[in-house]
């Protein structure tokens, strides 16, 4: 049977992967940020899982505005980045895991969610900068990984109680799995942040903390806002907050807080790490829907 390990939730900012790109960990602008991946990587080597949800929201690489699927998953045996400009240094490509992606797909479309279903996806800074801050100093990944994208780019976006239970629907998926896998639940993005408008450089210190303690002990409190209270709270951007829900709602077991760091800022956005362990259930390791 798969068994989910836990989630990772992290910022996805792009100037994140030009750091790494340049040896900038040290610098004394960026250490706050980067040493706050430590704890990350310890919890790693001793769970060491075979499989990463990574779920996301794409900036226009894979999809634009003429074509945006509310939720998307790839469906690909691997996943390529692409330029996305910025001097991001293109990363190398991520072994999928067709099998488990055609289960997650018949799964979620049973339980009611019509996700769009990509055999072909290229994977932006969303997916692959968490990806280098979990993994670092290249080489072969050491994780297969199924991409799922959430719409935060062009409203209407889904609520946050929808991605909350999307999350729901693929931690159930998962624990139907009937392959001997460890999974790993990655969502990324935010903190608050806004990139552009009248509140461009929007930072909100207190919804932000909030939110960490809030996602680890009682994450259907913040399913209550809607889009649009998110935006006024976290910012336009910091609306990519649903991807960690949705990460949490994947949790099925008992879930407890290993690892976390705050630090703001990072260019404009306040950024977080955060690490939660997943007990199965004694006796029932598939939560009540
Ligand atoms: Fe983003």
């Amino acid at each position: 049977m798969a068994r989910i390990l836990g989630g990772v939730s992290t910022s996805h900012i792009p100037s994140i992967g030009n750091a790494i790109a340049k040896g900038l960990q040290n610098e004394p602008y960026w250490r706050p940020f980067f040493d706050g991946f430590n704890g990350v990587h310890q919890w790693l080597a001793q769970v060491r899982p075979d499989v990463v949800v990574v779920i996301y929201n794409d900036h226009g690489l894979n999809f634009f505005l003429d074509k945006l699927p509310t939720f998307a998953i790839g469906a690909a045996a691997e996943y390529h980045h692409a330029d996305e400009g910025w001097g991001l240094p293109v990363a190398r490509p991520f072994p999928g895991d067709p099998a488990l992606s055609w289960h997650l797909i018949n799964a979620l479309v049973a339980d009611e969610f019509d996700i769009t279903m990509c055999q072909e996806m290229l994977v932006d800074h969303a997916f692959t900068i968490p990806m280098s801050l979990l993994w670092p100093g290249g080489g072969a990944w050491p994780v297969r990984t199924i991409p799922i994208c959430i719409n935060t780019v062009q409203h209407p976006l889904p609520s946050p109680a929808r991605c909350f239970n999307l999350g729901r629907a693929i931690g159930r998926a998962l624990d139907s799995y009937d392959r001997d896998l460890k999974v790993l639940v990655l969502g990324t993005g935010g903190l608050s942040h806004q990139l552009d408008g009248t509140r461009a450089g929007f930072i909100n210190k207190p919804f932000d903390l909030l939110c960490l303690d809030r996602i680890v002990h009682e994450p259907e409190a913040l399913t209550h806002y809607s889009v649009l209270e998110l935006v006024e709270l976290a910012g336009a951007q910091g609306v990519e907050l649903v991807n960690w829900l949705a990460m949490r709602g994947a949790l099925t077991g008992n879930v407890s807080r290993v690892h976390g760091n705050y630090h703001i800022p990072i260019s404009n956005t306040a950024t977080g790490v955060l690490v939660l362990d997943n007990q199965p259930i004694a006796g029932d390791a598939k939560r009540a829907a």
